[in-house]
């Protein structure tokens, strides 16, 4: 069945967890709609691991469209969510509103994300007015990574706790569906998933949050240009890709590949007048 923003906020009325990953094309997304996870990000980390940014600021609207539109063919089952990329919402309501709708739209997103709290409530507020659900992040915000100086986990002291707790109700009032807390210290993330009526999605936020999300290319150790501490690589899939594609190489050049049972028959008759 399909889930939508009313499933996983049934979700965490009945205490079950919610499992997220993101997808950035048609046959990973159709892989991971089969497994039972719930949701599926297109996240502008697709700037990392698909386009080999060093970070997600350059990613495009035409970015985000073009890979949404391929994973929402594939999604049959879970919830899509899609990020507003960097300057797509920041620089006016107006531009939130028109973007967010572009992904619902051309992206077949059913949610959209965006970074930032009580000064995006704004932001949130007019997206959901048009009829389009919200999902907010907090905690580690990688467009933001200019101003935070790098990649650093968010909220320890308690003055940061608590603007991000108000973050959170802020975000919440405003009419966010869910809720994404990225690099918050564990007991922190925990207690804003009490306070919230909507469901917490954690990454490198602890077990306490209502649910998890992961970048796949991580969790399938796919991607080795860093591993965050809060990554856990579910299988080895990198190293099987490396070693599958060493072995075409030497079938290629052995000319033990392609074998009889890979080609096409033709007459011999057939053949021999082409001489
Ligand atoms: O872009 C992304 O993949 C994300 C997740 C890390 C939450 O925002």
């Amino acid at each position: 069945m399909k889930n939508t923003v009313v499933t996983i906020q049934k979700m965490k009325e009945d205490g079950e967890k919610i499992s997220m990953l993101t997808a950035y094309d048609y046959s990973t997304a159709s892989l991971i709609d089969a497994s039972g996870v719930n949701m599926i990000l297109v996240g502008d980390s697709l700037g990392n691991v698909i386009l080999g940014y060093e970070d997600t600021l350059s990613v495009t609207m035409e970015d985000m469209i073009h890979h949404s539109a391929a994973v929402a063919r594939g999604a049959k089952n879970v919830l899509l969510v899609t990020d507003m990329p960097f300057m797509s919402y920041q620089t006016s309501v107006y531009d939130a509103v028109v973007n967010a709708g572009r992904l619902v739209k051309e992206g077949r997103a059913q949610a959209v994300k965006l970074e930032g709290g009580r000064e995006f409530c704004e932001h949130i507020r007019e997206i959901t007015k048009a009829s389009i659900p919200v999902v907010a992040h907090l905690g580690l915000t990688p467009q933001s990574l200019n101003v935070f100086g790098g990649f650093k986990v968010q909220g320890k002291s308690e003055d940061a706790a608590k603007r991000l707790v108000e973050d959170a109700l802020a975000v919440e009032e405003a009419g966010a569906v869910a809720l994404v807390l990225e690099c918050v210290p564990a007991k922190l993330a925990a207690l804003i998933s009490k306070k919230l009526r909507i469901p917490t999605i954690g990454i490198g936020a602890g077990a306490g949050c209502d649910g998890q999300v992961l970048v796949y290319q991580d969790m399938l150790a796919m991607f080795s240009d860093f591993k965050p501490k809060f990554v856990k690589h579910f299988a080895n899939v990198g190293e099987q890709m490396r070693e599958a594609f060493a072995a075409y190489d030497r079938e290629v050049k052995a000319g033990t590949f392609p074998a009889e049972e890979h080609t096409y028959a033709i007459g011999d008759e057939v053949i021999e007048k082409l001489y």
